[in-house]
This record gives structure tokens, C-alpha cells and sequence, in this order.
């Protein structure tokens, strides 16, 4: 028999069904709640609501595991490539050689951009935020692909626009990298896979031909693994809504971009290697930032630590810090940074302050580290995480809309003022 759960309110009793999910995680059920007894539930930040079912990823926060479809993220990112882990995620399973190569060839022959986008770019001041024009280019692709303003148009079609996402955003990244340098742009190399490609767009310049190095289309391919998804985070909430208004996938990818940005998500990467930069140039000592983190009278957190769902090491940042160690001995870098680094998540991890609350290093604490090896610049990092969550947010968006699920609309607990008459401006204190 399934669970059910009671609720004594107001002299009354309500029976709430339980859920279960394939990992024995069990939810209330309160969608008729409010029919039944006029109760709402109120849970700011939605530390404790579930917003959907998904078949997506998997993520036990107490465990410090990740799974996207059941594979574990450790022996995705040392086995896969990004483009298998992307099917993956956006198909429901691994593909076959063939489904794989159909994936591959349609990806490579669409990644030119109109060159009227470049026309919106070169609008852009070189100031601009790679991040700010990323987003906006993406979401100017509805324009130039009007039929995607029907997501419910026919699976061809929607697969059509999965693929032109795929194709064109690293080519709109690199782009957004060029506007910032004022150096013109690059256009797509379609015998190259997806790193090598980016990362030639990324670094050529007329006077100089970049060749790829295969450590650093590795590393790179690694990163983007780790970053494909990670369930009901800010950016997947953000484009399951955006999404569930129905508007076209070029503007929900862009609402995930935009989510993406800010600091206490994706954004984090930058702030990391902006942390560790103030501290070097402040003598290293970690123990005063330590410190700072700690008043509560202060602002100052520890940039990379902590995360809403893990209340352990985040598995990605256990891959990361090792993969970092092995890019920089391979590319020769020594960078202060990484030493930096590692004093201050030893420092954090004994300290009670940050062992009571289980904070931990994210995926974010070391990534930056690798990033700048790569030779990829800070304004840069929350933009190669866009580049590898886009599959996620389009398995996320996908899984939505096949469920035909309805549209997103939180309700609220009001605390405003009752009724009261308008007073004309003269009678205004
Ligand atoms: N430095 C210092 N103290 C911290 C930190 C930190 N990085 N993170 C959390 N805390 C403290 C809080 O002050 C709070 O302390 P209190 O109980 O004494 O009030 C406690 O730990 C719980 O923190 P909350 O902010 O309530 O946790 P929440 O789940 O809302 O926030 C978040 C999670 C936003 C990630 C937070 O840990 C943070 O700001 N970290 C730094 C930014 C960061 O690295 N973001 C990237 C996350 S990964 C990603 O999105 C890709």
C-alpha cells in the first residue's frame, strides 16, 4: 500500500500522499492542499520543495554523489566525451556509435552563426560582459529562427533547434570573447570535435595560428563533463519556468545564462580566482580571510565554498582539484593561485566555523585554477560553465515540456496592507 501522510490542522485531519522516488527519496505530496484546507506551504529559496519529478540526474548531498541517468559522474568524466554525455543527458541514454556520429555531424554543420548576429555584437562596447552578451545573442537566435517560438512544433523540428543550441553556442562564446578584446572574430572549423573547435575560435588571430593542444582539449572536455548538469539548481529552475511559459528555447537558454551569471552560482568561478588574486596581493595570509569570513559583521565569504544541496565534498570538486594538479605538471604552469588555494580549503576544513556547517569546496573552488592554465580569462570561466550545463538545461527543458507540465507560478504569503483609499497627492504628507 502506498504511504500517506496526516496533517492536523484546525481541528481537521488532511491526508497527504507520500512519493518515492527510484532512490527511496520520499516527498509530500501537497498539490491539493490548498483546495482542501486553505492552506499554502511557504518555503523561501526552496530549501525544501521539490519542483518536479525528473529522471535527469541524481544527487545524494549528504553522500557527496552525482549521477547523470545512473552513470556516476566519476567514471563519465574519466571515460566519456562531452558530446556522449550531452546525448546522454538530452536523450535519456548513451548513445550508439551511429547516434552518436548523426549527433556529432549535425552539431559540426551548424555551427556557423548569421552574420547578421555578429551585425547585434558588434553593438556591444568592449566593456560589455562576456556573460551579458552571450545571453543576448542567444536569445536573439529566436529571431533569426522564428519557428522555435512554438516549442510544441513537430520533434524534428525541436530536435533541429537542440542542435543549432548545441552548434552555435560556442561559437557565440568565443565571439563574446573577441568583442572583449576587440580582436575580430574566428569562424567555426568543422573538421575539428567540439573543444578543439572552440578553443581554436577562442585563440587564433590573424597573425597567429593556434594549434591544438590535446591536454588542454582534454582538460577542457573533462570540465565541460562535470558542469552538464546538476538537477533543480537556480539555472534549471530558471529555464523549467521560462520554459513552462512556453516561450522558445533560444530565450528559456538564454533565462538559464542569465541565472547563471551572478555570483552565488556560475558566477562563483570568477569570483574564486578574483578571491585568491586579493589575497595574494594582500601578503597570502588565509587566516584573515578566514576570519573575515566568519564575522558575521563582515560581507566577505569564502568564494567556492559551501552549497545548498551538499553537506559533503562536492564530488566534482574532488575530480577537479586532482585534474588540476595533472594539467598544470602536463602544461608546466606553476601558478601561486593553486597554493593558495589548497592552504585556505585546509585551513576551512579544520576550522569549526565551517566543519559545523558542513561547508565544503564546490566545483567552482578549483576550476578557475585549470581555466587559467588553459590560458581562458576570468571574464571567461562563467561562460565555459554555460558551455557545459547547455545540454542540462535542455534535458531539463525537454523533460518539462514532454510531460506537458503547466506553466510555473508560485503563490505567496501577502504582507502588505489591507484595503485602504487612495489619497490624493495634496493630502500627502
Ligand atoms: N563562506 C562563509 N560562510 C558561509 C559560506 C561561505 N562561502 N557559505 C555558507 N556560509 C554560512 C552562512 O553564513 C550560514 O551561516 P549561519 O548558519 O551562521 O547563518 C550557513 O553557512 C548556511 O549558509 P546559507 O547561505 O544559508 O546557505 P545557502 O544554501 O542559502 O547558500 C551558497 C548556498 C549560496 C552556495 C553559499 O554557500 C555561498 O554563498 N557560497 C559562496 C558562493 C559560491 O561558491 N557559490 C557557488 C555554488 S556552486 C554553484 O552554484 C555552481
Amino acid at each position: 500500500m502506498s504511504k500517506r501522510a496526516e496533517l492536523h490542522f484546525d481541528g481537521n485531519v488532511y491526508e497527504l500522499p507520500v512519493l518515492e522516488g527510484t532512490e527511496n527519496e520520499i516527498a509530500l505530496d501537497i498539490s491539493k492542499l490548498r483546495a482542501q484546507s486553505g492552506l499554502i506551504t511557504l518555503d523561501v529559496g526552496f530549501k525544501n520543495t521539490g519542483s518536479t519529478p525528473s529522471a535527469i540526474t541524481f544527487l545524494n548531498g549528504e553522500k557527496g554523489e552525482l549521477r547523470y541517468r545512473g552513470y556516476s559522474i566519476e567514471e563519465l568524466a574519466d571515460k566519456a566525451s562531452f558530446l556522449e554525455v550531452a546525448y546522454l543527458l538530452i536523450y535519456g541514454e548513451l548513445p550508439t556509435e551511429d547516434q552518436l556520429t548523426k549527433f556529432d555531424t549535425g552539431i559540426r554543420n551548424h555551427t556557423l552563426v548569421h552574420s547578421d548576429v555578429l551585425e547585434i555584437m558588434r553593438g556591444f562596447p568592449a566593456s560589455a560582459h562576456p556573460m551579458g552578451v552571450l545571453s543576448s545573442l542567444i536569445c536573439s537566435l529566436s529571431a533569426f529562427y522564428p519557428n522555435s517560438l512554438d516549442p510544441y512544433r513537430p520533434a524534428e523540428e525541436v530536435d533541429l533547434t537542440i542542435t543549432r543550441l548545441m552548434a552555435k553556442l560556442p561559437t557565440i562564446a568565443a565571439w563574446s570573447y573577441k568583442n572583449e578584446m576587440g580582436h575580430p572574430v574566428n569562424y567555426p572549423d568543422n573538421n575539428l570535435d567540439y573543444c578543439s573547435n572552440f578553443l581554436k575560435m577562442m585563440f587564433s588571430l590573424p597573425t597567429y595560428e593556434y594549434e591544438i593542444d590535446p591536454v588542454v582539449a582534454d582538460a577542457l572536455n573533462k570540465l565541460l563533463i562535470l558542469h552538464a548538469d546538476h538537477e533543480q539548481n537556480c539555472s534549471a529552475a530558471t529555464v523549467r519556468i521560462v520554459g513552462s511559459a512556453h516561450s522558445s528555447l533560444y530565450t528559456v537558454i538564454a533565462g538559464g545564462i542569465n541565472s547563471l551569471w551572478g555570483p552565488l552560482h556560475g558566477g562563483a568561478n570568477q569570483a574564486v580566482i578574483e578571491m585568491l588574486e586579493m589575497i595574494a596581493a594582500d601578503g597570502g595570509d588565509v587566516d584573515k580571510y578566514v576570519l573575515k569570513a566568519k564575522d558575521r559583521d563582515d560581507p566577505f565569504r569564502l568564494m567556492g565554498f559551501g552549497h545548498r544541496v551538499y553537506r559533503n565534498f562536492d564530488p566534482r570538486a574532488r575530480i577537479i582539484k586532482k585534474s588540476c594538479d595533472d594539467v598544470l605538471e602536463k602544461l608546466g604552469v606553476d601558478d601561486p593561485m593553486l597554493e593558495i588555494a589548497k592552504k585556505l580549503e585546509q585551513v576551512a576544513l579544520e576550522d569549526e566555523y565551517f566543519v559545523s556547517r558542513k561547508l565544503y569546496p564546490n566545483v567552482d573552488f578549483y576550476s578557475g585554477i585549470i581555466y587559467r592554465a588553459l590560458g581562458i580569462p576570468k571574464e571567461m570561466f562563467t561562460v565555459m560553465f554555460a558551455l557545459g550545463r547547455l545540454p542540462g538545461w535542455i534535458a531539463q527543458w525537454k523533460e518539462m515540456r514532454e510531460a506537458n507540465q503547466p506553466i510555473g507560478r508560485p503563490r505567496q504569503l501577502y504582507t502588505g496592507y489591507t484595503l485602504r483609499p487612495y489619497v490624493p497627492i495634496e493630502e500627502r504628507a
